[in-house]
């Protein structure tokens, strides 16, 4: 039997997580602990929860006294680490919420990881899940490797950066049993709609503005969020220890060609004509220090541990398109309340270019 801990499991990608880890292995007792900010939702894990093998607990991991006490109550076998402030946008806003939870939390686990397995690290990991954004941004060529120098540009990008050096230094300086993965754009069921495809998916259905930033020439690599969960599961049992491992689709999009795609594909599914979701797309003004393009090199995950993206983007797109149009009422509720009031603030101030 394994005790997992896994942060941030209410949230978008952690919700995939949580539910392979149950399902997959009813061995491992798996905790998912959330603050259940405006990203985390139960809602998210409605099909699992009452999995004897499953336990929900709320708190922040900002509280160090907090998260050393749960290290005590469990004693955890395994961290997986996904807990963070995500959204780009929100840290050029209120860049602090960044700083407290991605790098106060993210190291108030290794310490209570360092204290609570002291003797016992040959039998333990500690897995920190981050993101290709802190590699910087790329011209038209290139692409990030493990060996790229962190050259982040962005509050939340930064803080990324910073939680996984302090995770190296805490395996460097004290052995610490970490493995690190960095991951590009994933895409699917759950997630917030503040990120570019679920956002654009809700507004061309309800045919409201589709804010593209600067001249949408931006590009991104989408990986399914399935495919992303599947290589955190093989890391976290098979990574090796203090090693790092980058995770992408080799599927880059400039962010206008997905977006005319997001529209034929749904045009074609709410039975419109062809051409007319394309008509709301508004060009509005650039998001500060966009990183211009991003691209990741997943070979060494490929070729050590034989990690493979299982679908191909149109259909994973699809699938994603189907799945928000059929959970009306997921998007009703994560959409009501503040979510208006984020909209107002970040969109309807904005100038159109
Ligand atoms: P998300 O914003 O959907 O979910 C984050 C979760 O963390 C939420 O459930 C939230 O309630 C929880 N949380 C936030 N602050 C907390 C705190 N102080 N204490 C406890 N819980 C807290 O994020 P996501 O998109 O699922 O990303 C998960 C992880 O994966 C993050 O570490 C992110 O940096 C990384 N990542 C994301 C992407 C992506 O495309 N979304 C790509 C690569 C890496
Ligand atoms: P996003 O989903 O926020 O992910 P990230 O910034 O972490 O890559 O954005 C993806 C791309 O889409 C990025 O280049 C910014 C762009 N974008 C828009 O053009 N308009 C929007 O309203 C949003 C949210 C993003």
């Amino acid at each position: 039997m394994k005790n997992i801990l896994i942060t941030g499991g209410a949230g978008f990608i952690g919700s995939h997580v949580v539910r392979l880890f149950v399902n997959k292995y009813p061995e491992y007792n798996v905790v998912n602990l959330d603050k259940l900010t405006y990203a985390g939702n139960l809602e998210n894990l409605k099909d699992i929860e009452s999995k004897s093998n499953y336990k929900f607990v709320k708190g922040d991991i900002v509280d160090g006294d907090f998260i050393q006490q749960l290290f005590k109550d469990y004693s955890f076998d395994g961290v997986i680490h996904l807990a963070a402030e995500s959204h780009v946008d929100r840290s050029i806003t209120n860049p602090m919420e960044f700083i407290y939870t991605n790098i106060v939390g993210t190291v108030n686990l290794l310490n209570a990881a360092k204290s609570h397995w002291e003797g016992s690290f040959s039998e333990k990991k500690f897995y920190h899940i981050s993101t290709d954004e802190v590699y910087g941004s790329l011209g038209d060529t290139g692409i990030f490797t493990e060996e790229t120098s962190y050259d982040p540009h962005s509050p939340y990008s930064a803080s990324k950066a910073s939680s996984d050096h302090l995770v190296r230094s805490y395996h460097d300086t004290f052995g610490l049993p970490v493995v690190i993965s960095n991951c590009s754009n994933n895409y699917g069921a759950f997630q917030f709609p503040e990120k570019l495809i679920p956002l654009f998916i809700n507004n061309i259905k309800n045919k409201k503005p589709l804010p593209v930033y600067g001249k949408g020439v931006n590009i991104r690599d989408w990986l399914f969020v399935e495919d992303h969960a599947a290589a955190i599961d093989i890391i976290f049992h098979r990574g090796g220890k203090g090693e790092t491992y980058n995770i992408g689709g080799n599927n880059e999009w400039k962010n206008i060609d997905l977006i005319k795609k997001m529209c034929d594909i749904m045009d074609r599914k709410l039975g419109r004509n062809p051409g007319t979701s394309e008509k709301l797309i508004t060009y509005v003004k650039d998001r500060a220090g966009h990183d211009l393009r991003y691209a990741i090199d997943s070979s060494k995950l490929q070729k050590e541990l034989g990690w493979m993206p299982s679908l191909e983007f149109e259909v994973g797109l699809e699938k994603t398109i189907d799945w928000y149009l059929e959970n009306e009422e997921w998007m009703n509720n994560v959409t009501s309340g503040d979510y208006q009031k984020y909209y107002e603030e970040q969109y309807e101030k904005r100038e159109n270019l």
